[in-house]
C-alpha cells in the first residue's frame, strides 16, 4: 500500500508483505533499513552501486518516477492492511492482564517489535498463500500509554494518535453496539488456514505460557470466504472499498492531517464489531426485500438507487456513505469483513472490520446505522444482525512497529 509521504508509492509496494514474491525483487537490505525507519543516507548501503541496484527494482522505478528523485529519504511503512481478500481470517482480541505491570508492558512491545521477522517465518512456508497480519492497539485499559510511557522511544513518537479512544456505545431507540474490551488486535489472513493458526500459535507463546501469559484471549474469530465473497446474508460484501490511490486516501493517517502526531502517521484506526444474525427472519423476506435492506441486487450486486423520501427507510449501503458537509467529498473506509460460524450449533455471523484514516468517520456510520435518519429510522439490517462486540484499535506503520525493538 502506498505510504502517507512524497515517495509513498515506491514505499507502499514494497512494504506491502502480502506480496511476498515482489518482496524478493528489492534488495532485501533495502526492505529493512525501511521497516527499521532509518534513513538509506545514513546507511552503509547508500553507495552507488546501491542506489543503482535500488533503481532497477520496479519499486525503485516507480519511486524515481513518482518523485524525479535519484535519492531520497526512507518514507513510513505501512502494515498490510490492504492485503487481499483471502480464504480465512482470524480476528484475534486480547487484553493485558496487568497493563501498568513494566514487566508485561516489555513483553508486549517486543511481540509486537518481533511481528514482521514472526511474519516472515510463516509466510515464507508458502509464498503464495498471501499471509498478512495487522496488529492494532486499543486505548480501552490505556494501553498505548502504558506501552509507550515507560520505554525509551523518543516523546514525539509515543504521543497517542489523536482520535483514538475507546468504542463508543450507541444506543437507538431499538438497537444498540455495545462497546467491549480488547487492548490487542491481531487480524491475521491467508489463503491457508494451517498458516493463520500457526502464526497465531507462535505469536500467543511469544506473549507467555500457561499462567504466565501477561495476555488473555478476549475473543477469537475464525472467519472464511464464502462464495464470492458473499455474507452470511448472502450479498457480496467489500464492493465498493476504495481502490487504486484512493485506497491510502481514505485508510492512512497523512503528514499533513492536522494534529497528526509522528505515531500515528502511516497508520489506520481500526473498528471491529461481531455480528450474529437471526437467519430463519432474514430468509423469511423476498429477494426484493432483503435487496432493499442492502441497497444492491442479490444476484448481480448492482447498486440500487438511494431512497430519497424522509418516510422511507434508507438502504444499508446509504446509511454508511458519510460526505463531508463542507467539501462535499465521500469518505471511504477499507473493510474486510468475514462470515464465521457453525451451523451445528446455530451460530451465523459477520465479523465486520472496518479500517480508516478517520475514526469519526466510522463512529458516524455507526451513529446513522443504530440511531437513524432520520432519527428513529435505523438501518434494517440490524433487525436481522445483532452486534455482540465493538472495540476501537489503531493500527501503527510497520516502521513503528520495528522501532519498537530498540526501545526495550
Ligand atoms: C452485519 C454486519 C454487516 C453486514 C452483513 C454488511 C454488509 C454489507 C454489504 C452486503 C454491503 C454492500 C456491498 C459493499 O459495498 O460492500 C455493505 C456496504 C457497506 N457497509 Fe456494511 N455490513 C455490515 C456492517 C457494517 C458496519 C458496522 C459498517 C460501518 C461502521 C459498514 C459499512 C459499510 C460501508 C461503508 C459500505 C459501502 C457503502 C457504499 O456503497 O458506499 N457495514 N455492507
Amino acid at each position: 500500500m502506498p505510504a502517507p509521504g512524497r515517495v509513498h508509492r515506491f514505499l507502499g509496494i514494497a512494504a506491502g508483505s502480502s506480496s511476498l514474491p515482489w518482496f524478493s525483487s528489492v534488495p532485501y537490505r533495502a526492505v529493512r533499513i525501511q521497516q527499521r525507519g532509518r534513513s538509506l543516507s545514513s546507511s552503509p548501503q547508500t553507495t552507488p552501486e546501491f542506489h543503482k541496484r535500488l533503481l532497477s527494482t520496479a519499486a525503485g522505478k516507480l519511486c524515481q518516477q513518482q518523485t524525479g528523485m535519484a535519492s531520497y529519504r526512507v518514507p513510513i511503512a505501512p502494515q498490510s492492511v490492504d492485503a487481499p481478500l483471502t480464504q480465512h481470517a482470524t480476528f484475534l482480541v486480547l487484553a493485558a492482564k496487568s497493563p501498568t505491570d513494566p514487566s508485561t508492558q516489555q513483553i508486549i512491545r517486543s511481540a509486537l517489535a518481533g511481528m514482521s521477522s514472526r511474519a516472515k517465518n510463516v509466510a515464507m512456508r508458502d509464498l503464495d498463500a498471501r499471509f498478512s497480519c495487522t496488529v492494532g492497539i486499543g486505548s480501552g485499559s490505556n494501553l498505548w500509554d502504558h506501552l509507550f510511557s515507560s520505554c525509551s522511544l523518543a516523546l514525539s513518537k509515543t504521543n497517542k494518535p489523536e482520535e483514538l479512544r475507546p468504542f463508543r456505545p450507541i444506543h437507538g431507540n431499538t438497537h444498540a453496539a455495545p462497546a467491549t474490551r480488547g487492548d490487542l488486535l491481531f487480524h491475521i489472513r491467508a489463503e491457508r488456514r494451517d498458516l493463520c493458526f500457526e502464526f497465531e500459535r507462535q505469536l500467543l507463546d511469544s506473549l507467555g505460557k500457561g499462567d504466565d501469559r501477561v495476555v488473555e484471549v478476549v475473543d477469537e474469530t475464525v472467519g472464511f470466504r464464502y462464495f464470492d465473497a458473499r455474507d452470511l446474508l448472502g450479498f457480496v460484501d467489500g464492493t465498493a472499498n476504495p481502490v487504486g490511490a484512493a485506497l491510502p486516501e481514505s485508510v492512512l493517517v497523512m503528514e499533513s492531517d492536522s494534529n497528526a502526531v509522528s505515531a500515528a502517521v502511516g497508520g489506520s484506526y481500526v473498528v471491529v464489531q461481531k455480528y450474529v444474525h437471526d437467519m430463519p427472519r432474514w430468509n423469511a423476506l423476498s429477494t426484493e426485500q432483503q435487496e432493499a435492506v442492502i441497497g444492491r441486487t442479490k444476484l448481480t450486486n448492482e447498486e440500487l438507487d438511494d431512497v430519497t423520501a424522509a418516510a422511507q427507510p434508507k438502504a444499508h449501503k446509504t446509511l454508511t456513505t458519510i460526505v463531508d458537509e463542507q467539501t462535499g467529498e465521500e469518505h471511504d473506509i477499507l473493510r474486510d469483513n468475514m462470515p464465521f460460524g457453525s451451523p451445528g450449533t446455530g451460530q451465523f455471523g459477520t465479523y465486520f472490520i472496518g479500517y480508516s484514516r478517520r475514526l469519526w468517520v466510522v463512529e458516524k456510520m455507526l451513529e446513522r446505522m443504530f440511531v437513524g435518519v432520520p432519527a428513529g429510522m435505523h438501518d434494517r439490517i440490524l433487525d436481522y444482525s445483532t452486534a455482540l462486540t465493538g472495540t476501537t484499535f489503531f493500527a501503527p506503520s510497520a516502521s513503528f512497529l520495528a522501532s519498537l525493538d530498540s526501545s526495550n
